[in-house]
C-alpha cells in the first residue's frame, strides 16, 4: 500500500496528529501538503505531548522522512522555533525536507490577516492570524516569495523592492499603521535562509525516487474538508484545500499513485472560529462537552465550538474525498452521555437536504434532524480491542461508519497511543 492520502473530515482538529503517530511507525516518508501554521497537530508520545504546527506528524520517527511540500505556506520563523523545539527535546530534524517551492509567510502576512479580520467587523472570520490567507493571495496574485528564493538575494531585494511598494502603501495610505522596512526583511530572512538551506531542496525528485522504489508515503492533511476553500463552508474557510485533492498538487503526486484515502473523524463534531456550525450545542450543553473534549485550540488556545456528530458533514466529506477507511477518535470523550444525538440530515424552508448547502446563509439556517442513540455510561479509555467496547458504543461506532460510508478500521479512545483499537491497518 505505497501512497495513502489522509485528511480531516470535519472542521480540523480531528485528532490527525495522533493518526499519523499511529501509521508513521510504517511510514517511509510523510508529506505535509496544505496549510502552515494555522495547523496545530498533537502527538502524545512516550508520555510526553508535542504539538506540531508546520513540521510532519512523522518527525518523531527518525526512519521516517518528513516532507513539507510545495502547497505549504511556511512561516520560516515558526519552523526553526520548531526545529529548536524539538531539538531541545532531543528530537533531531535530519530527516526534514522543504520544498523549495513551498511560499514562505512574510512579517507583513500576519498583520495583514489581523487588519482585514479587524476591518471585516461583525462578518470577521475567527482567523489565525497567521497570515495564512495574505500569504495565499499573494500566491496566487504571484507576489509571493518561495522558499528557494531565499538562496538567490539579488532577487529576494528587486522583487521585495516593488512587493514591499505595494504592502506599505495599503498599511500608510487604508490602515494608517506602520510600513515595513526592506532591509529589516532582508536582513532577517537572509539569516533565516542560512539556518534553513539544509533543509531545502526541490522535493520532485525526492517524492518521484520514493513512488519508484514503492515506498509507504502518507501525506498528511491540515485542516478539515468543510474548511476547504471551494467545498467548505466559504468564506467561512480557509485558504488552501484541504480535500484529497489538494494533497495531490501540493506534493506533486499523481492520482494514479494514491492507494487509499483516510478521513479522521471526532465522534462529535468541533469548530474553531466563525461561520455555520448546524449540530452547535450552546449554554451549558456545549460548556458540558467542550470540558470533557478539552476542547481548546492547539494553535490559538481558542474555545473550540462544540456540537452532536454531524453526518451529513461526515458522509459529504467522505464522499468529496473518496474516503475508504474511517479513523475515529475521542469516542472517550462520549462515555457519560445517557443519550447521544446524531445529525442525519437538515431542514431548511422545509426542504430536505443531505448534504451542506453551497449557499452559506441556508446551511446556517439549516435546521438538523436527529436520531438519538443510547449511551454506553462506562468508561472506554482502557479499551484494546473492538470486543472490549461496550454493545451500545459499538452500535454508536457502527452507525457512525453507516453515515460516513466506510469502515472505521482504527478507533481512538484516549490521547496516548496505546489508547487505540486498530480493527484492520489501512496499510
Ligand atoms: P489535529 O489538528 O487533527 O491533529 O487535532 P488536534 O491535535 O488539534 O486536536 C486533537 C486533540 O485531541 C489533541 O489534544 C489530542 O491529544 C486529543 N486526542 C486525540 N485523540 C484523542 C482521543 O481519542 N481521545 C481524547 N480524549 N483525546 C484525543
Ligand atoms: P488543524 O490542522 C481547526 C480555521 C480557523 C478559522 C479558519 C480560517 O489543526 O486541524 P486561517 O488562519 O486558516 O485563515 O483561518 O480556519 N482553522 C482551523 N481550525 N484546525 C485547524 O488546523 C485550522 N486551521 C485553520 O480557526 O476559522
Ligand atoms: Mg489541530
Amino acid at each position: 500500500m505505497p501512497v495513502a492520502i489522509l485528511v480531516g473530515g470535519q472542521w480540523g482538529d480531528e485528532g490527525k496528529g495522533k493518526v499519523i503517530d499511529i501509521l508513521a511507525g510504517k511510514t517511509d516518508m510523510v508529506i505535509r501538503s496544505q496549510g502552515g501554521n494555522n495547523a496545530g497537530h498533537t502527538v502524545v508520545h512516550d508520555g510526553i505531548t508535542h504539538k506540531f504546527h508546520l513540521i510532519p506528524s512523522g518527525i518523531l520517527f527518525p526512519t521516517c522522512t518528513c516532507v513539507i511540500g510545495n502547497g505549504t505556506v511556511l512561516d520560516p520563523r515558526v519552523l526553526l522555533q520548531e526545529i529548536d523545539g524539538l531539538a531541545d527535546q532531543g528530537i533531531d530534524s535530519k530527516h526534514l525536507i522543504i520544498s523549495d517551492r513551498a511560499h514562505m509567510i512574510m512579517p507583513y502576512h500576519p498583520i495583514f490577516d489581523r487588519l482585514e479580520e479587524e476591518a471585516r467587523g461583525d462578518d470577521r472570520l475567527g482567523t489565525t492570524w497567521r497570515g495564512i490567507g495574505p500569504a495565499y493571495s499573494d500566491k496566487i496574485r504571484r507576489i509571493g516569495f518561495r522558499i528557494g528564493d531565499l538562496t538567490k538575494p539579488r532577487f529576494m531585494e528587486k522583487k521585495l523592492d516593488f512587493v514591499l511598494r505595494l504592502k506599505n502603501e495599503i498599511l500608510r495610505d487604508l490602515y494608517h499603521t506602520d510600513e515595513f522596512d526592506e532591509k529589516e526583511i532582508l536582513d532577517e530572512y537572509a539569516a533565516i535562509g542560512e539556518r534553513l538551506a539544509p533543509y531545502i531542496q526541490d522535493i520532485f525528485p525526492v517524492v518521484q525516487d520514493a513512488l519508484r522504489a514503492d515506498q509507504n508515503v502518507l501525506l498528511e492533511g491540515a485542516q478539515g474538508a468543510l474548511l476547504d476553500l471551494d467545498f467548505g463552508s466559504y468564506p467561512y474557510v480557509t485558504s488552501s484545500s484541504p480535500t484529497a485533492g489538494g494533497a495531490l498538487t501540493g506534493s506533486g503526486i499523481p492520482p494514479r499513485e494514491v492507494d487509499m484515502t483516510i478521513g479522521v473523524f471526532k465522534a462529535y463534531t468541533t469548530r474553531v472560529g466563525y461561520g455555520p456550525l448546524p449540530t452547535e450545542l450552546l449554554g451549558d450543553e456545549g460548556d458540558v462537552l467542550r470540558e470533557l473534549g478539552a476542547e481548546f485550540g492547539t494553535t490559538t488556545g481558542r474555545a473550540r465550538r462544540v456540537g452532536w456528530f454531524d453526518g451529513v458533514v461526515a458522509s459529504y466529506s467522505a464522499r468529496l474525498n473518496g474516503v475508504d477507511s474511517v479513523a475515529l477518535t475521542k469516542l472517550d470523550v462520549l462515555s457519560e452521555y445517557e443519550i447521544l444525538k446524531v445529525c442525519t440530515g437538515y431542514f431548511h424552508k422545509g426542504e430536505y437536504h443531505q448534504h451542506p448547502m453551497s449557499n452559506i446563509s441556508h446551511l446556517k439556517h439549516a435546521e438538523p434532524v436527529y436520531e438519538e442513540l443510547a449511551g454506553w455510561q462506562t468508561s472506554i479509555a482502557d479499551a484494546k480491542t473492538w470486543e472490549d467496547l461496550p454493545p451500545n458504543c459499538r452500535r454508536y461506532v457502527e452507525r457512525l461508519s453507516e453515515l460516513i460510508g466506510a469502515p472505521c478500521d482504527i478507533i481512538s479512545v484516549g490521547a496516548s497511543r496505546d489508547q487505540t483499537i486498530v480493527r484492520r491497518l489501512p496499510y
